[in-house]
């Protein structure tokens, strides 16, 4: 893309490390301003309006295939969570030693130690009576690699018995399992981040991870190798997997700027040369995933035609153009927040479709990737916020752009559309039409790609938040799929509160509160009692909409009190 020599290249790399180290690692939380709702309380004196007319009910047809043809007009309601975020502790997990504090012989990184997380592998099959309790007809999980396979090529049969008990459960409580095979967590063999530098090359100790130039071949086979075990055994029971979780997010995090293990910072160096090798090979490592699933699961659990629908989840903003801490019109923000919106919300999915990956970032795919075209079923779709970008400042290398992230706020941060959308403890802007314009934008530019929302929510404490954060994202929905564009369902994050990656367990994403005091009680939030509602009567009523819906201000967030922008300012 443009490349324009504003800023020395050593300051470029200190700033290029500070923005993405945001990225995802851009959690943390200061306190947010409630701006309480300056709430026009109507007096009754005044003069009677008349009231508006109700609000249509919004009915959801029967849940259906993610790809199929059959399955457009059909409509899932389900919650989503991941291994590693939720289940009791697992030393052979690279977050296990990432997080663990030095002391105890792990790297003491990110917020806090993983542990027991919220003890989802112990509970795993009482927590499927959460789901049954809500009525939801699908649960989105990851199975955790490195309990499967704790050692190179060594499998743990109790770890698989394991994973058949929680899908027996589902399935015989009506509920769709869609399995996540990659999940923001590795097996510490694939990538050993005490051992980055990875000096005497790959072993079955350490693979050296994606990128590496004689290791990354290796993960990509053992990446195969995984899925055709799970497929093969759980194929019976499992038509729907997603192969990867949010790439760019994931890789940016991981391989960018060493937030999440292994905890690389490519980015310090040569963005082309260290960090698109990652790319290439994680795309790599999908397209072997997608076709060792496609080979192994050969039963056609849900009759839809097809015994795998295999796709993958991409993370999506709302990009604002920025400047001076305001919506911008000029060109050079509206060209940089256009680059953002490219390699962030399509990229990705281009190059899989394609077959090719832009490797240079100019708009134009370049790198061809055997064997990667057209390995998507399904796009998963994951939204949760809305977010400034800059041209006036270039600190990402190449794209030339800053954005808004993680509390830096070079002039990209801007106010929320209302105070009520600040996420203090995610230092960002939850705007639910963001999720109609990426849904649309997605189905425009992808038309014969079935998409479903695999992950949307908030990090709060306030129940009644989460309920209108619910209502609000199925009317987005509502909105898109009346305009043509196919999206087959909804699965909220999280099912309950877990461990949010190197921001620990300060941001609160469950419809389930987790009591970590020691007794991990789950108890329903007021989300979970409305999600409920409207999945046990498939549909959203004009009573549900009028109280937690539209666009107007939410639910003040207590700790959201005097701050201009949600970025922390
Ligand atoms: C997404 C991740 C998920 C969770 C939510 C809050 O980016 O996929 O694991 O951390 O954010």
């Amino acid at each position: 893309m443009r490349s324009r020599d504003r800023r020395g290249r050593s300051a470029r790399r200190a700033g290029a490390l500070a923005v993405l180290a945001s990225f995802r690692a851009l959690r943390a939380s200061p306190a947010l301003t409630a701006l309480a709702l300056a709430a026009a309380a109507c007096s009754s004196e005044e003069a009677v309006t008349p009231a508006p007319p109700p609000l249509p009910d919004i009915g959801y047809g029967a849940p259906g295939s993610l790809s199929a043809a059959s399955g457009k007009g059909g409509f899932r309601l389900g919650a989503a969570s991941a291994a590693t975020q939720i289940e009791d502790r697992n030393p052979a997990t690279d977050w296990y030693v990432f997080t663990l504090p030095e002391a105890e012989g792990g790297l003491g990184r990110g917020a806090g130690f993983v542990g027991d997380a919220s003890r989802g592998y112990s509970k795993a099959i009482e927590d499927v009576a959460l789901l049954r309790e809500m009525g939801l007809d699908s649960y989105r999980f990851s199975v955790e690699w490195a309990r499967v396979e704790p050692q190179r090529d060594v499998i743990d049969e109790d770890a698989l018995a394991h994973y058949d008990r929680l899908l027996d459960a589902l399935v015989a409580a009506g509920i769709r399992p869609v399995i996540t095979l990659h999940h923001f967590s590795n097996p510490v063999w694939l990538d050993d981040p005490r051992h980055t530098d990875c000096a005497s090359g790959p072993g079955d100790d350490n693979l050296c991870g994606f990128g590496h130039p004689e290791g990354g071949p290796l993960v990509i086979e053992e990446m195969a190798e995984h899925a055709a075990l799970l497929a093969a055994r759980f194929g019976d029971r499992v038509d729907d997997w997603g192969t990867l979780n949010e790439p760019f997010n994931y890789l940016l995090a991981a391989y960018g700027v060493g937030a999440f293990p292994p905890g690389k910072a490519a980015l310090l160096g040569d963005l082309l040369g260290e960090f698109v090798p990652v790319l290439r090979d994680y795309l790599l490592a999908h397209a072997a995933a997608y076709r060792a699933v496609k080979e192994a699961d050969t039963v056609d659990a849900d009759m839809d035609g097809a015994a795998a629908d295999v796709g993958l989840s991409l993370s999506v903003a709302e990009w604002v153009a920025a400047r001076n801490h305001q919506v911008s019109d000029d060109p050079e923000d509206i060209g940089a927040r256009d680059r953002m919106a490219y390699v962030y919300n399509h990229l990705v999915v281009d190059a899989v479709l394609r077959g090719r990956l832009d490797s240079d970032l100019d708009g134009e795919p370049d790198l061809e990737l055997p064997g990667l075209e057209g390995t998507l079923d399904w796009l998963g779709v994951q939204y949760y916020f809305r977010a400034g970008v800059t041209g006036d400042v270039g600190l990402v290398p190449v794209l030339d752009l800053t954005p808004c992230v993680n509390g830096l706020d070079l002039g990209a941060c801007v106010p929320p559309v209302d105070p009520t959308f600040c996420v203090p403890a995610m230092r960002y802007e939850h705007h639910a039409p963001g999720l109609h314009g990426a849904l649309t934008d997605l189905g425009a530019r992808y038309p014969d790609l079935p998409l479903v929302v695999t992950e949307s929510g908030i990090a709060t404490r306030v129940g009644e938040r989460r309920a209108e954060v619910v209502v609000r994202a199925l009317e987005q929905i509502e909105r898109a799929r009346a305009e043509g564009v196919d999206v087959r369902g909804y699965y909220h994050w999280s099912l309950y509160d877990n461990f949010e990656w190197a921001e620990g367990f300060a941001p609160r994403f469950g419809l389930y509160s987790v009591d970590y005091g020691g007794s991990y009680e789950r108890t329903p939030t007021e989300g979970a009692e409305v999600l409920g509602e409207i999945a046990r009567g498939r549909a959203l009523t004009g009573a549900l909409r009028a109280r937690y819906g539209g666009d107007g201000p939410m639910t003040p967030e207590p700790e959201a009190e005097g701050l201009e922008r949600c970025s922390g300012n």
